[in-house]
C-alpha cells in the first residue's frame, strides 16, 4: 500500500459529495463498496470509487498514519432495499449500528497521529447526537451549533488527539496503551473494568469520555486501574503502563 504524501483519510467516502477536490493528491479514500458511474439512476453521473475497498471497524493502515481523519458513517437505519439514500449514504445495520460505529471511531483514532484532527460528521434526523457521542470515548473540542429545532441538523464535530505526556486531557491514549499490553483481555472486558472502578470511587455512572479532567480522575482511580491491569493482563510492560496511567501530572 502507497502511503507516501498522503496526511489525510476519509473512512467511508461514498460519492465523496463533501470534497471540493474530489481526488485530492494528500488524500486515501476508502468505503466498503464501490459502484460504477451512473449507480444513483435519475440520470447522476456520480461514481463510488474509493482508493481501497476496506471497513472502517478495521483497517490496514498502520497506526497513527493520518493528520486527519474525516469520518462521516451512514446515519440512517430505516430505508428501503432500493431508496436513493441508501444506495449513496449506505445504511446502518440496525442491530450492530452501535458496536460498528463504536469500532469505527477506534479505528480512525488509532490511524491518526498524535496531535491529528478528527472531523465526526452527522446528522440526527433518527438518532439524537448525544446518543452517538455516547458512544465515543472522547469529547470533541467544539461542534457547529445551531438554534434550528425545528428539522435534523448536520453537525461537524472536531477532535484533537492529544498524547497525555503532552498535557492532553482525554483519557483513550491511555486506555487504549493498557489495552495494546492486554491483548489477552477484549477491549470491551477492560472498559468494563474500568467503568466498575469509576463507578466505586466517584459513586456515579458517567460515560469514559467524561472523565477527562484531573478533578475527575484521582490517582487513587488510576492507580486501582493499573493494578488490576497488573495483575490480570500478562506482559504488561510496567514502564508504559506507569507512564501512561500513573503520571498524575500528565492526567
Ligand atoms: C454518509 S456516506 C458518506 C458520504 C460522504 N462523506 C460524501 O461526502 O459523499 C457513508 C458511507 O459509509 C460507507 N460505509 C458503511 N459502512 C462502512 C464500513 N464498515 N466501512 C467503510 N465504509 C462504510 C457506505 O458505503 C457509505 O458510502
Amino acid at each position: 500500500m502507497e502511503l507516501t504524501n498522503k496526511f489525510i483519510l476519509d473512512a467511508c467516502c461514498s460519492v465523496k459529495a463533501m470534497w471540493y477536490n474530489k481526488n485530492h493528491p494528500n488524500a486515501v479514500y476508502i468505503d466498503i463498496r464501490k459502484e460504477p458511474s451512473g449507480f444513483l439512476g435519475y440520470g447522476r453521473k456520480e461514481e463510488l470509487n474509493p482508493d481501497y475497498i476496506m471497513d472502517f471497524r478495521k483497517m490496514d493502515f498502520p497506526d497513527n498514519t493520518f493528520k486527519l481523519v474525516v469520518f462521516e458513517p451512514p446515519h440512517l437505519s430505516k430505508l428501503g432495499k432500493t431508496s436513493y439514500f441508501r444506495k449513496k449514504f449506505g445504511c446502518l445495520n440496525a442491530e450492530t449500528w452501535q458496536d460498528d460505529l463504536k469500532r469505527g471511531f477506534s479505528e480512525c483514532w488509532r490511524v491518526l497521529d498524535d496531535y491529528g484532527t478528527l472531523i465526526f460528521k452527522w446528522s440526527d434526523s433518527e438518532i439524537p447526537f448525544q446518543k452517538v457521542l455516547n458512544l465515543i470515548r472522547e469529547n470533541p473540542l467544539f461542534y457547529n451549533v445551531t438554534n434550528n429545532k425545528s428539522t435534523s441538523v448536520t453537525k461537524w464535530f472536531c477532535f484533537m488527539k492529544i498524547p497525555i505526556a503532552n498535557g492532553g486531557t482525554n483519557f483513550t491514549s491511555a486506555f487504549d496503551d493498557g489495552c495494546k499490553l492486554g491483548r489477552e483481555k477484549t477491549l470491551k472486558e477492560i472498559e468494563d473494568k474500568i467503568q466498575t472502578i469509576f463507578k466505586e470511587e466517584l459513586g456515579e455512572e458517567k460515560r469514559l469520555g467524561q472523565y477527562s479532567s484531573a478533578q475527575d480522575i484521582s490517582n487513587k482511580t488510576l492507580k486501582r486501574f493499573h493494578e488490576w491491569l497488573q495483575q490480570e493482563v500478562s506482559g504488561a510492560n510496567k514502564n508504559v503502563i506507569d507512564k501512561c496511567i500513573l503520571n498524575g501530572d500528565a492526567i
